[in-house]
């Protein structure tokens, strides 16, 4: 689908980089052409031989550089492209971005493209999270600029959060949907993700440990594809994807609500780990330690939204995915629960603290369908929403 696309990669001045050449090479094992630019400070991070040796290209460095000028000026560079990727882009690029500078190559080449530009930011968490670079990427956001990434995880500055540049094959995803027809276009697609929080009293809330790590990789996954997604989401440590239409909700009377408002939708996919009870009426003013011993609580039961949408007698969507995370007999559990619930397919996983798989970074799952039980081996959850994702269009054809 990417083969003869032309792709403008400006690399920026950060440790990721190096994976950038990753991209590069990825790219061109799709068929792409990559014309690379590498800013004065990415040069200090991949050199510029690595650079073109590996995009089969001369690499662009120089605004002045007056030979580049007579074969091909900056405002053609940043024309004769299906795509601008700038990975990474730095806060300090991102931030040229926003205000319109043209002071290098790169920053110059932004501000003269008409074509659509694909970021993917890398930095510091504390950059990241400062408001100057909140303001700039809602302003590119206002722009038009697509983002993928930041990851949360590990950084080498020894810091950990949001920060870190997605990797190849995640970027790989998104040029795809931002270049080709996916084989979700057109389909409008539900995702639930993250936990729930049910209030106990104003300040008090019951929750779980979801992370919502796994929603919101199937969410972008979709997206790549070429998927409308609507991304319901509880209180999820995982910062939500771009280019979804978000709804943040709290509870799961909220969640089931939001998820009926989202419809109709060709789709389901259930991946919120949901509050079975809340509490049968929280306090309207915060609890007080009383001598006259513990608080009383009575719990009610939460809509089951996943039932609820399976179960729909008119409009239901034509594919309905649960997930069953369990610790014993994961195959049995959660081929029981398909059928009780009534969607089509429950994505199994066995949770047990020693898989790592809650609140890490890979997932071992069993996807169970009206055929049978079909395991798939370890892998991250970005795969296995890629993997998820392509069944998708498969079922819906
Ligand atoms: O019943 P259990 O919570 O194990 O089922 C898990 C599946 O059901 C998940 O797909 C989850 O998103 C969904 N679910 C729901 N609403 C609930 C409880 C679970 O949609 N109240």
């Amino acid at each position: 689908m990417l083969t003869s696309k032309r792709i403008l990669l400006i690399i920026g001045g950060g440790i990721a980089a190096f994976k950038s050449l990753d991209l590069i090479r990825r790219l061109r094992e799709r068929g792409v052409e990559v014309t690379p630019v590498l800013t004065r400070a990415g040069a200090e991070f991949v050199t510029p031989l690595s650079v073109s040796a590996l995009a089969g290209q001369k690499v662009y460095t120089d605004l002045f550089d007056l030979t580049d000028e007579a074969e091909m000026g900056h405002i053609q560079l940043s024309r004769s492209t299906d795509l601008i990727v700038v990975a990474p882009a730095t806060a300090d690029l991102m931030a040229k971005m926003a205000q319109g500078h043209a002071s290098d190559l790169a920053s110059t080449l932004l501000l003269a493209t008409d074509t659509p530009v694909l970021i993917a930011p890398a930095m510091n968490v504390r950059m990241w999270q400062h408001p100057a670079t909140q303001r700039n990427i809602a302003s590119l956001r206002a722009d038009g600029i697509t983002f993928v990434g930041p990851e949360d995880g590990d950084m080498a500055c020894g810091e950990h959060g949001p920060g870190r540049m997605s990797e190849p094959l995640e970027i790989v995803a998104v040029v795809n949907a931002a270049l080709a027809n996916g084989p979700l276009k057109g389909r409008r697609i539900l995702v639930t993700s993250g936990p729930t929080h049910e209030p106990i009293d104003p300040v008090r809330y019951i929750a779980n440990r979801s992370s919502g790590a796994q929603g919101t990789a199937i969410a972008r996954a979709l997206v790549a594809l070429g998927a409308d997604v609507v991304f319901v989401t509880g209180p999820a440590e995982t910062p939500p994807p771009d280019e979804v239409e978000l709804c943040r909700v709290q509870t799961a009377q909220q969640m089931l609500e939001a998820c009926q408002a989202a419809l109709p939708v060709d789709a389901a996919i259930c991946a919120a780990a949901v509050a079975d009870w809340r509490v049968a009426s929280a306090a309207t003013s915060k609890m007080k330690k009383t001598k006259s011993g513990l608080p009383q609580m009575e719990f009610a039961e939460n809509p089951d939204i996943l039932a609820t949408i399976s179960q729909m007698d008119a409009g239901r969507p034509a594919l309905v995915i649960g997930f069953a995370a369990e610790t014993d007999d994961v195959i049995e559990n959660a081929t029981a629960k398909r059928l009780r619930k009534g969607c089509d397919w429950i994505v199994a996983n066995d949770v047990s603290p020693a898989t790592g798989i809650m609140g890490g970074a890979e997932n071992e799952v069993t996807l169970i369908t009206e055929t049978g039980a079909e395991p798939w081996p370890r892998m991250t959850k970005a795969r296995v929403a890629g993997e998820l994702a392509r069944r998708v269009a498969d079922a819906l054809g």
